[in-house]
């Protein structure tokens, strides 16, 4: 027998039903509960919540929890409720009866936890009200929000400083997944969290594949990825352009893939209903531009596909982050092109931002170019940027480390491209796009090369040993790397300082020779990621599992709430596979704590063994599967603990649990690496090939401006834009 589970243990055990801590948890948890200030990076779904919400339930007092996410306040107090923890939010989208309801609560000593926006702290009112409960802690979640060159900047976060003055005696914890070590300072110096202890939690994501395609024609891709890899999934699609979010929802369901559209532009009711219905039902697919996703806590996103090029790898490493809470295998799937690249850097060149901003943003620009042009593991890359040197070591799940690229010396190829562009400026006096370029190179006779007896120009045909698309990649890899740069409204190609290194011999240039895409799975098929959610289970299991999804599907609809509010799909594989057919043994699965368990328990087992359930149910497991309890022989858990039962005032009690059967706990570890690299031809498919995908070039493209990369054109500028993160070093 084992030292008694600490307060916190218990509580993580009786109200959330989980079996460990997770990583750091448990000390920060302590450090709180024992009055400690403290800031904590974890990741995207590492498990922040608990930080702040067992210590509210372990401390005196309520928990005060300022989040920007008004929309999502609700599901998220409704889930608290679900456990059986008295949770209330204020904010401005509320009515006044409800409004007086919870701040009653509050003052009475009802409330475990608070909800509360930025905004509503800084109103005197909220002040005043809060002097009259008691307070347990304060959590500043998103604590990032406070960074002004950050994407989520709000100004109210800068406020949040006051609390430390307003009330010195109440710990605060502060929580993002913003990882840089300058963000981080920029949160500890803007919150006064002078004394707060720094947790630092690793930035990897494991169960995430890592993927960046050349883009080709990018819907075409998508559809193939969604098909073949993701049929039925959830997912989140980002584009840049708000346009460009309606046309590829648009084109998904035209093409039998239900997509919602989320972007600013958007009015806020329809923008409130996607969402709501992104989180309600499974299986949508979210197109979004960035306005999205901050909060959401959906565990079973499949994927997160990027159709455009994000502009840091901050925002990308968040963005991605968003698939796979639930730890099971994830794509995070990203198309890149030389337009990107063009586009992406007109945007900093044409910004109204100052000299300090531009070279911020191209640095974050670069950072991204620098991971999507790697040869080595993308993982590695992207926690090297966080600061956690994995340098050599090989993932075994992104597409580098699944399929290596192989480089090539494309030095003369880059030579000859350089000359071109310095002798259309040397010798004509004329700057063109990367399309006229190319043609140039490779010979082609087209009405423009005439028009401009480019045919005459000594470069002219010198560059036939690569396809168009190949030097669309050089092209791109020489922008990425700054030795040519882009002009103007039309992206014209002009030479850098560093050109002349590389037409002189002095600077190599090394390329990714571009594979065919990683193809790591038959097409038509479930993937490894797709089908994971049952992979582990029998034939016999997997269809108690679909059983349960089922009840939980109604259920969740009936009560009005996500279905993985109820359990998540991890919580009903394990279920599955126990097969348990009493209350307490249902109570040792991982996800069922002790209201759970009150209130949806004994529906669980009329689903597992009701009419109708008994012909295909599971067997039994082994007695060796069942592992003894983890303390002795406790009584099962206390039948039915109200949802208004404050946990502060039991914390201590200790509750019959559990451990989790050699079954659950393999499915809760379990991680499905994707099998080997299909079948790669060196070459990639010929450009041009139907690329334009329904676009048309723009209209007021000058002659001698050529506009004409074959990926896609902008549609436009309107973009979800922000500002680039601070500058880190
Ligand atoms: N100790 C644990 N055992 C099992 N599951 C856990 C544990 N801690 C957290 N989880 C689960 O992990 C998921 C992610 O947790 P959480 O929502 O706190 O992430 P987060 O760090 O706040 O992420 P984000 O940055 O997106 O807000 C949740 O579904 C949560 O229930
Ligand atoms: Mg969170
Ligand atoms: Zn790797």
């Amino acid at each position: 027998m084992t030292s008694p589970p600490t307060p916190a243990y218990d509580v993580l055990n009786r109200v959330f039903g989980y079996l460990d801590f997770r990583g750091q948890q448990r000390e920060i948890i302590e450090h709180v509960v024992d009055g400690g200030d403290a800031l904590v990076l974890m990741p995207t779904g590492g498990g922040k919540s608990l930080c702040y919400q067992i210590p509210a339930l372990v401390r005196p007092g309520t928990g005060v929890v300022i989040s920007p996410l008004i929309a999502l306040m609700q599901d998220q107090v409704d889930a608290l409720r679900t456990l059986g923890v008295r949770a209330g939010f204020l904010n401005s989208a509320q009515d006044y009866d409800e409004r007086r309801l919870v701040e009653a609560e509050f003052v009475n000593g009802e409330l475990d936890l608070l909800y509360v926006a930025p905004e509503g702290l800084g109103v005197a009112a909220t002040q005043r009200l809060l002097d009259r409960g008691k307070i347990s802690l304060f959590a500043i979640d998103e604590a990032h929000c406070v960074s002004q060159w950050g994407h989520d900047f709000r100004p109210d976060y800068l406020g949040l400083s006051m609390l430390h003055e307003r009330w010195p005696d109440v710990p605060r914890i502060a929580l993002t997944a913003t990882a840089t070590s300058a963000t981080r300072e920029e949160i500890a110096t803007r919150l006064r969290l002078d004394d707060a202890r720094h947790f630092t939690a690793s930035f990897d994501r494991p169960n995430i594949q890592y993927r960046i395609v050349p883009k080709n024609e990018p819907r075409k891709q998508l559809l193939d990825l969604l098909r073949t890899e993701h049929p039925g999934d959830s997912g989140i699609i980002y584009c840049l352009s708000r346009a460009s979010v309606e046309k590829v929802a648009e084109f998904l369901n035209q093409n039998g893939i239900t997509a919602l559209p989320y972007h600013a532009g958007l009015d806020n009711r329809v923008r409130a209903a996607n969402q709501s219905r992104f989180l309600r039902e499974d299986g949508l697919v979210m197109v979004a531009t960035i306005a999205f996703g901050m909060g959401i806590d959906k565990p079973d996103v499949r994927f997160v596909a990027h159709l455009d090029l994000p502009k840091s790898v901050e925002g990308y490493y968040q963005e991605t982050g968003r698939a796979g809470r639930d730890g099971q295998p994830s794509t995070a799937w990203l198309a890149y092109g030389l337009q990107d690249v063009v586009q992406q850097r007109k945007m900093i060149e044409s910004s109204d931002g100052d000299v300090n901003f531009r070279r911020n943003a191209s640095k974050h620009l670069d950072a991204m170019l620098a991971l999507c042009e790697t040869v080595s593991c993308r993982r590695s890359e992207l926690l090297a940027y966080f600061g956690q040197d994995q340098s050599g070591d090989n993932c075994g799940n992104c597409d580098t480390c699944l399929a290596p690229p192989e480089s090539w010396d494309a030095t003369v190829a880059a030579q000859k491209l350089l000359s071109t562009v310095l002798r259309l400026q040397r010798e004509r006096g004329q700057k063109f796009g990367a399309g006229q370029s190319i043609d140039i190179l490779v010979g082609k006779q087209t009405d423009k090369i005439k028009q401009f007896r480019h045919d005459q120009l000594s470069v002219f045909g010198i560059g036939t040993e690569l396809r168009e698309t190949e030097w669309r990649g050089v092209v791109r890899k020489l922008l990425a790397a700054g030795h040519l740069a882009v002009e103007g409204e039309y992206g014209t190609l002009v030479l850098t300082e560093s050109s002349a290194e590389v037409l002189r011999g002095q600077a190599k240039v090394a390329m990714r020779r571009e594979v065919a895409p990683v193809k790591t799975r038959a097409p038509k098929q479930r993937s490894a990621a797709a089908a994971a959610p049952t992979a582990d289970l029998s034939p016999a299991a997997t269809s108690v599992f679909e059983r349960l999804r089922a009840w939980r599907g109604a259920t969740a609809k009936e009560q009005g709430m996500p279905a993985y509010v109820i359990f998540h799909d991890a919580t009903l594989r394990a279920i599955a596979a126990l097969n348990p057919t009493t209350l307490s043994e249902l109570g040792t699965v991982s996800g069922v704590g002790q209201s759970k368990l009150a209130k949806f328990g004994q529906q669980v087992l009329d689903t597992l063994h009701g009419d109708g359930a008994a012909a295909d149910a599971a067997p039994p497991p082994s007695p060796a599967a069942r592992i003894a309890s983890r303390f002795g022989d406790d009584p099962p858990p206390s039948p039915s603990p109200s949802p208004a039962a404050a946990p502060a005032a039991t914390a201590a009690s200790r509750t019959a649990t559990t451990h989790p059967t050699a079954a659950s706990r393999a499915a809760a570890t379990q991680r499905t690496v994707a099998p080997a690299v299909g079948s790669s031809s060196a070459r990639p498919a010929p450009a041009g090939a139907g690329s334009r995908f329904g676009g048309a070039p723009p209209a007021h493209a000058d002659e001698a401006y050529p506009f004409d990369f074959s990926e896609e054109p902008p549609d436009d500028f309107d973009y979800d834009f922000d500002p680039p993160p601070p500058d880190d070093n």
